[in-house]
């Protein structure tokens, strides 16, 4: 028996994220093969916004997904969110020349307050609410503020690609296939502050550092090139990433419905309140977690030395500080 149709709905659809991404959500690669889906696409309600939404709908016909059950364009976030069972906020104000960071912040805090009331009154308690547009870490707290009848554990940000990133930089490293690496984490914010941390991550089954036994790469290469590699992307392409978000995005939704394999973690921005790593309650923090059943849970028990304690902690601080602002900005 066929499975029944899922509802997903991408906001900020017509962008270039959204149209790198649809083709993940339309041939099962995100939420399996057999996974029929109906898309709900929202962006902005101007004419121009919405007439090229439409050619992307028209697209995605021409495509002929068998899994493609609809597609409904809207500039109505009520209508989008309405029966939704994930929702993939790409839709965010972007930062423009001269801007400060609480510029940005406010910008979105309107955004995300707006969106976050209206999933709390139209969605379903069970939706999965993914948040990639920036800053993401706080957006996604911002949303779930204002979203108090879904639970708090049913919204997430991205640090995937960041986390797929370090992936691909170990392997390039070891000369390893990519599928080798595992267990690679990203800490914190998605921001040039994330720690990259590959103490538990391994090569073919051997630590990582030992394989590498380079600290000074580590150190001075590793961690920064992660930490600015979506500023060289921009430099090089003048767009933001959006390929390998796509597939980042692509890859989180999947292991978040689907589960990960035993024995392997990636990497989640999750409430961090109860984590056994000493970070502050009430944050949207990115953690090594395993998934099953539809629930993440964050890996416990893992060693953290002193270098990676002051990394997770500058982290941190960045997102206390980005929430203090955030709930200024929201008078709570
Ligand atoms: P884009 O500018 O191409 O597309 C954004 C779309 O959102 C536009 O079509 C815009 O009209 C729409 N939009 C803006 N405000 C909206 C609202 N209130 N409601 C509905 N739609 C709205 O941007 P792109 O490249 O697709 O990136 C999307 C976001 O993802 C950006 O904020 C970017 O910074 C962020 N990003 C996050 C990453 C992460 O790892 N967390 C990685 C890459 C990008």
């Amino acid at each position: 028996m066929s499975k029944p149709v899922m509802t997903v709905c991408i906001t900020g659809a017509a962008g270039q994220i959204g149209y790198a991404l649809l083709p993940h959500l339309c041939s099962g690669k995100t939420f399996g093969p057999d996974q029929p889906v109906k898309l709900h696409l929202l962006d902005l309600n101007i004419e121009g916004v919405q007439t090229a939404l439409n050619g992307v709908k028209m697209e995605l016909e021409d495509a002929t997904y068998p899994l493609l059950k609809g597609v409904v364009c809207t500039g109505d976030a009520k209508v989008a969110f309405t029966g939704a069972d994930a929702v993939i906020m790409l839709g965010a104000f972007p930062r423009k020349d001269g801007m400060e960071r609480k510029d940005l912040l406010e910008k979105n805090c309107g955004i995300f307050k707006e969106q976050g009331e209206l999933l709390n009154t139209v969605a379903s308690k069970t939706v999965k609410v993914l948040v990639v547009g920036n800053p993401a870490n706080t957006n996604c707290l911002i949303a779930a503020e204002c979203a108090p009848n879904i639970p708090r554990e049913n919204f997430s940000a991205l640090t995937r690609l960041d986390h797929n990133r370090a992936i691909a930089q170990l392997a390039i490293k070891a000369s390893v296939p990519v599928e080798q690496v595992q267990n690679s984490i990203i800490w914190g914010n998605h921001s040039s502050t994330q720690y990259p941390d590959i103490n538990a991550a391994t090569i073919n089954g051997k630590k990582a550092k030992e394989v590498v036994n380079n600290d000074e790469w580590y150190k001075n290469e590793f961690i920064p090139c992660i930490q600015k590699r979506g500023a060289a992307i921009i430099a090089a392409r003048k767009l933001s990433s959006a390929l390998s978000a796509a597939q980042a995005i692509s890859d989180h939704m999947h292991d978040w419905f689907l589960g990960t394999p035993a024995g392997q973690f990636v990497s989640m921005a999750v409430d961090s309140t109860g984590n056994k790593y000493g970070v502050a309650d009430g944050l949207i923090y990115s953690f090594p977690v395993s998934c099953s059943n539809g629930k993440w849970t964050i890996k416990e028990g893992l060693e953290i030395d002193d270098f990676s304690k002051e990394k997770m902690k500058a982290t941190e601080q960045e997102l206390t500080d980005e929430k203090k602002t955030a709930m200024e900005i929201l008078g709570k």
